[in-house]
C-alpha cells in the first residue's frame, strides 16, 4: 500500500500536519509540496492539505486537486485562522470536495493555524474585517500538541478505511 501526502503551506501550519499525517501513516509513503508533484498515479491513498484562504482553497491546491485522477482515494486536511468547527472551514472543505468530484474523498480533518501578522493588522483598520481579527489573533498558538495528535489519528483513520 502506497500514500502520498501532498500540502500547499506558505507559512508552516499545514506543513506540520503533513509531517504529522506523514509521520503517522504506517505504509510505502511520500511526503510533497502540491507544486512538486509530477505523477498523482500508483497511490491507494492521496492525504492533500492546504491553508484555508478567503473561506476557500487557494489557488496552487485547487490545481491540484483538479488533477486528481477518477476514483482516487483522498483524504483533505486544512488548518484555518478561525475556530474549530466554524462555517468558513466548512466552505473550503465543501469547495475541495466538488472539485474533487470524480475522485473519491474518505474525509477530513482541520484545525486552526497562526495567522500572518501582517494580514492581521491589515484586517485590523477594516471595520467590517475587524471582528473575524481579533479571532484570528487567538489562533497564535496554533497547531499545537493536540492539532497533531488528532491529525495523526485522522490518518490513521483514513488508512484504516481502505485496508
Ligand atoms: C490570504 C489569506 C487568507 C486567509 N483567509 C482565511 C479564511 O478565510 N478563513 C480562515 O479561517 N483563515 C484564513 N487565513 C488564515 C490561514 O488559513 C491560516 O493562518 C493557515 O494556518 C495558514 O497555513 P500555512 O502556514 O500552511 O500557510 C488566511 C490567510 C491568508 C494569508
Amino acid at each position: 500500500m502506497k500514500a502520498l501526502v501532498a500540502y500547499y503551506s506558505e507559512t508552516g501550519n499545514t506543513e506540520k500536519l503533513a509531517r504529522a499525517i506523514y509521520d503517522a501513516v504506517n505504509v510505502e509513503k511520500e511526503l510533497i509540496p502540491v507544486q512538486d508533484v509530477k505523477n498523482m498515479a500508483g497511490y491507494d491513498i492521496i492525504f492533500c492539505g492546504f491553508p484555508v484562504h478567503a473561506h476557500s482553497v487557494p489557488g496552487k491546491a485547487l490545481n491540484f486537486i483538479k488533477k486528481l485522477p477518477a476514483g482516487q482515494k483522498v483524504a483533505f486536511f486544512s488548518t484555518h485562522g478561525s475556530l474549530r468547527g466554524g462555517q468558513l472551514p466548512k466552505q473550503a472543505f465543501e469547495h475541495a470536495i466538488g472539485l474533487a468530484a470524480k475522485a473519491k474523498v474518505l474525509g477530513h480533518f482541520g484545525c486552526r493555524g497562526k495567522v500572518n501578522q501582517t494580514l492581521i493588522d491589515a484586517l485590523m483598520k477594516k471595520p467590517e474585517h475587524a471582528a473575524w481579527a481579533e479571532e484570528a489573533m487567538t489562533a497564535h498558538v496554533h497547531p499545537d500538541q493536540h492539532d497533531l495528535e488528532d491529525s495523526k489519528k485522522f490518518a490513521q483513520e483514513m488508512i484504516a478505511k481502505i485496508r
